[in-house]
């Protein structure tokens, strides 16, 4: 059978899903042809990618860099993710870069791979409309919503509870005195994962946890008090779904982005992957699950807490914590500061009920903002 090629538009090539993205790309060259690649400051990492992709377009921040190479520079993200030659956008870019583009990729009738969560965790209702509007399904790249989409097909209407694993992060057994003496460098060693600097602090804190409740919240359509989270620290069963016969559905698999990439990117067919490590039940041995000690996480609870509400208030959890989180990187604020720091920004926080794209946007932006100014830190 011929298989037709699937155009990529490909937001945050040089990211963690970004290059693992090409790297699934690169073990199915007659599958995938890339239209287009858009980073942000890593030119040198985007002009090797151009070099082997050989893409039609390009952007990054600085475009009048890049020397040229044969691709046409793109005026946006948006502009990218409709172009008429894309098939498929793979949204790996991160915070609110995500939103429009994946908005206008959406309505231009675009395959939506989504890695960047926060574009659900920003504008989750206006994002699932815009879904529903234009008949168009988005596609999860992150393992956990990935792995319940697996898990609910064929169930869609017998679910009783999602249950999301976590790993636990860097710090998972340390005491909540030890937290206040951790380091970026520790932070930013994840047990199983190997990820971005940001989602890996997030790790740490399990902002990320919640941020994967209130993803799957708004992908799934399930009432918050219908998802669970379980400390597994193997990250080997990615998440489960309870049916209503009180049966559990679990997707085990490596702790690899590429499943999930490459299951998003071929769907609905299965295709082996000579490149990734079979799993090995035996080689495993053991899985564990443990509840979260809610002391260790103080930031869980106050992101499901903001995060859940409406209007701004999820805008303004993902502005704060983004810039807590490069506070902490650049040792301006300790690790157990973090929850302090998004909490002052709430706290001011204004909040517009019905907001339209530019106003969850700018809460974002107020939010990060807010966080620097109260730290005393140089904007
Ligand atoms: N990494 C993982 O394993 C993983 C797993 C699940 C979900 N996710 C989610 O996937 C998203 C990406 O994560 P990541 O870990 O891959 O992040 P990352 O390594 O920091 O990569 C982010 C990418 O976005 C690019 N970028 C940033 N701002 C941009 C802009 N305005 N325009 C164009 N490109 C821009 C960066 O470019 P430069 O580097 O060139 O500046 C980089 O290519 C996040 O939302 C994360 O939560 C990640």
């Amino acid at each position: 059978m011929v298989h037709p090629v699937r155009r990529l538009a490909v937001l945050g090539s040089t990211g963690s899903v970004g290059t693992q993205t090409l790297d699934v790309v690169r073990a199915f060259p007659d599958r995938f042809d890339i239209v287009a690649l858009a980073a942000g400051r890593n030119l040198e990492l985007l002009q090797e990618q151009i070099a082997e992709f050989d893409p039609e377009y390009v952007l990054c921040e600085d475009t009048s860099a890049l020397p040229s190479l044969g691709a046409k520079p793109c005026a946006s993200l948006e502009d990218m993710a409709s172009l008429p030659q894309v098939d498929i956008v793979m949204v790996a870019t991160v915070g609110a870069a995500g939103l429009r583009p994946t908005l206008r990729a959406l309505e231009a009738g675009k395959t939506v791979a989504l890695a960047n969560k926060e574009v659900l965790i920003m504008a989750g209702d206006q994002v699932m409309a815009a879904s529903r509007r234009f008949d168009n399904p988005i596609f999860p790249v992150d393992s956990e919503p990935s792995a319940i989409l697996q898990c609910m097909l064929g169930e869609e209407d017998d679910i009783r509870k999602l249950i999301i694993t976590a790993s636990g992060g860097a710090f998972r057994d340390k005491s909540p005195d030890e937290l206040a003496a951790v380091t970026p460098e520790q932070a930013l060693q994840h047990p199983t994962w190997k990820m971005g600097r940001k989602i890996t602090i997030d790790s740490a804190t399990l902002v990320n946890k919640a941020f994967e409740v209130i993803e799957a919240h708004w992908l799934f359509d399930m009432p918050y008090d219908q998802i669970d989270v379980v400390i597994h620290r193997q990250s080997i069963i990615h998440s489960m779904i309870e049916t209503a016969d009180g049966v559990i559905k679990a997707h085990l698999g490596s702790p690899d982005m590429r499943y999930p990439i490459q299951y998003a990117l071929f769907y609905p067919e299965r295709v082996f992957n000579p490149g990734l490590k079979p799993f090995d039940p035996v080689e495993i041995g053991q899985l564990t699950f443990e509840a979260m000690d809610p002391k260790l996480y103080p930031c869980f609870e106050l992101a499901i807490d903001i995060g859940s509400r409406k209007g701004t208030w999820p805008s303004a959890l993902m502005g704060a914590d983004e810039a807590a989180v490069e506070l902490f990187l650049a040792r301006r604020i300790k690790f157990t500061e973090i929850p302090h720091v998004i909490q002052s920004v709430i706290d001011d926080h204004q909040a517009i009920d019905n907001p339209n794209l530019d106003e969850v946007i700018l809460a974002a932006e107020w939010a990060a903002e807010r966080a620097r100014a109260n730290v005393g830190a140089p904007r």
